[in-house]
């Protein structure tokens, strides 16, 4: 699995990749991350490659050129190429575990400014968004879009933490508690120092449920609850 990132601010993220579970991946060569600097492929004065918009308007725009350049330099028949844009399709777990199956080589270019010449979208598979809010470049998004893709990829991370995960069977996550036992006050539930494994995961469905229900009522389907789930559901 290869990602090839498009961006302004390579030195952005190389300094993520190098402090995230993204490096010990990278050394277990499970898979390979290239950081294109986009004033390389620019031919202006001082790199340039952003410009004021025809017809009037606040902001730089980046230009066609140098993207599709940059495209067109790293680009093979089976690369997917994403553009982080706000107007994009909304990021989220099913789809980065969907585009790692399905793509061997992920191209994400990383937008800026007030936004891109519209022309690039010509060579464009899909415009993503991490969430409906805009932030001042693409780069925030294009981590995110590795990180979550990274987690995805077999063997970066054990399968039993993946299994658990928030999103993974739609539903968030259960509580986890650690030492020690009593905080003030506050104590683990005893299920979890029982040793009683058919208590403990049934304790463990029943809250991702109960968390979810509190926190995302909206995540709720019945249809993907196992029995102990539904049986709370309907208490
Ligand atoms: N660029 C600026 N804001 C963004 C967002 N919310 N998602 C993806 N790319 C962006």
């Amino acid at each position: 699995m290869k990602f090839s990132i498009i961006t302004l601010f390579p030195k952005t993220i190389q300094a993520y990749i190098e402090e995230s579970i993204i490096k010990k991946a990278l050394e277990r060569n499970l898979l390979e991350v290239e950081i294109i600097d986009l004033r390389d492929y620019t031919t202006l004065k001082q790199n340039q490659v952003d410009e004021y918009q025809f017809g009037g308007g606040k902001g730089m725009v980046l230009m066609v050129e140098p993207i599709v350049k940059s495209i067109e330099a790293i680009k093979t028949k089976n690369s997917w190429i994403i553009l982080t844009t706000p107007q994009g399709k909304t990021w989220n777990q099913n789809l980065a575990k969907q585009s790692v199956q399905d793509h061997d080589h992920i191209i994400i270019i990383c937008g800026h400014y007030e936004g891109y010449d519209e022309r690039v979208l010509e060579y464009v598979d899909q415009e993503i968004s991490i969430g409906d809010y805009v932030l001042t470049g693409g780069e925030i998004p294009a981590l995110v879009i590795l990180d979550s893709m990274t987690r995805s990829i077999p063997d970066v991370i054990k399968k039993e933490s993946f299994a658990n995960d928030s999103f993974e069977n739609d539903l968030l996550d259960y509580p986890v508690y650690t030492k020690p036992v009593d905080f003030r006050g506050s104590k683990v539930p005893d299920v979890l120092l029982s040793g009683h494994h058919a208590n403990i995961q049934k304790f463990r469905d029943e809250q991702q449920v109960i968390n979810t229900w509190n926190k995302r009522p909206d995540l709720i389907n019945e249809s993907k609850l196992n029995k102990n789930q539904k049986a709370i559901l309907n208490k």
